[in-house]
């Protein structure tokens, strides 16, 4: 079976599913939205030659050449999306964050089940393949029990108005950035090994003029079980994207580092991209071979093909969203009360 999929958005990250999706057996990009039609029209010249363009997310869902949709757009999009997909009757993947807060992604959830329709959350570190050793070696005991992880993600600033805007978009870094570590965190100390609270502290130490959001936010997350993440996120780090874990284990520790490349040098010219939000094209330069697998993103794609194929719910689904959001609305609790604040599922 073929799994013919439509990508709802034509910017950043639908470029990126669309490379990932190359690497999938079995499926093909047929239909592209953008709400300004030439859009997905110049983007189905440049990426998915044949793909039908169109300016209706609710045209797209019903085309009969979609089975699944994936969508791509900012996090104030979102709910619509999810609703014009259910109400075709198609399965939809939906890229983090799920919802904006957990009332929105429970919104979502029921959507989805009221239609009974097959959903995913694209949560790409979940299947980055640095971070799917160390969670096949901690399953298979090489270290013991985990007890702490310490989880990074930094980069300059993004890269389009609407995550500035923390009204619309629902919160600055720590909702667009800790949500990959939060999920991460979960994998490694157990989905049913919940979160129970969390302390929080953000700022906006460099990017005022531009958003009313954290650009910077530390977070500790406690689980029932007594381990403990500690989440950072950074809008204000230069030098390229970080991504970073460290796990301590009973019997053991890992580091996981996307950015310790495999290759670097020294170029007086630049010489095409390099990695996403480098702030340098020379000098000293860390390209990332093979950017969407190396962060996991062709991976999830065979992910969610392969079980939407097969009538099985993927790993990550908006249960998993729902978790992440809950956990991220403690965050946003305890930067304002300046408290452990009480995670509610
Ligand atoms: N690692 C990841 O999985 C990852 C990485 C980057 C972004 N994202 C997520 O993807 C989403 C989009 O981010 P992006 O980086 O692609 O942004 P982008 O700005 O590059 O692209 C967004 C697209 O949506 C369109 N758009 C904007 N507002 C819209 C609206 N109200 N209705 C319909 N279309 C609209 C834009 O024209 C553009 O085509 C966000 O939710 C973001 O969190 C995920």
């Amino acid at each position: 079976m073929t799994v013919k999929i439509g990508i709802l958005g034509s910017g950043f990250i639908s470029d990126r599913y669309i490379t990932a999706l190359e690497d999938v057996k079995n499926s093909e990009v047929t239909a592209l939205f953008s709400s300004r039609k030439e859009r997905a029209e110049e983007l189905a010249a440049r990426r998915a030659p044949g793909a039908k363009a169109y300016d209706s997310m609710a045209e797209l869902a019903a085309d009969p050449d979609v089975d699944l949709v994936v969508i791509a757009l900012p996090n104030e999009a979102h709910v619509e999306a999810v609703r014009a997909v259910a109400a075709a009757g198609k399965g939809v993947v939906c890229t983090k964050p799920l919802g904006r807060t957990a009332e929105e992604s429970r919104e979502l959830l029921a959507i989805v089940e009221e239609a009974g329709v097959w959903h995913g959350y694209a949560e790409n570190q979940a299947f980055a393949p640095n971070l799917v050793k160390i969670f096949d070696m901690l399953a298979s005991g090489a270290a013991g029990k985990p007890l702490t992880l310490r989880g990074r993600e930094a980069h300059s600033g993004p890269h389009a108005p609407h995550f500035w805007d923390a009204e619309t978009g629902g919160g600055g870094a720590m909702l667009d950035m800790g949500c990959h570590m939060i999920e991460v965190a979960r994998i490694v100390f157990g989905k049913d090994n919940p979160v129970t609270e969390v302390f929080a502290w953000g700022a906006t130490l460099v990017h005022g003029d531009k958003t009313t959001g954290e650009d910077s936010a530390v977070a500790l997350l406690k689980f029932a079980g007594g381990e403990l993440a500690t989440i950072e996120t950074s809008w204000i780090e230069r030098g390229g994207m970080q991504l970073r874990q460290e796990i301590t284990a009973t019997e053991g520790r890992f580091v996981a580092d996307t950015m310790s490349t495999p290759v670097w040098g020294f170029v007086e010219n630049p010489g095409g991209y390099l990695v996403e939000k480098a702030n340098q094209e020379t000098g000293w330069v860390f390209p990332v071979p093979e950017e969407a697998r190396s962060y996991g993103f062709s991976q999830e794609m065979r992910h969610f093909v392969e079980t939407f194929a097969a009538g099985e719910l993927p790993s990550e689904n908006f249960h998993d969203g729902v978790a992440v959001s809950a956990i991220l609305d403690a965050c946003y609790a305890s930067m304002r009360s300046g408290t452990w604040e009480p995670v509610t599922l």
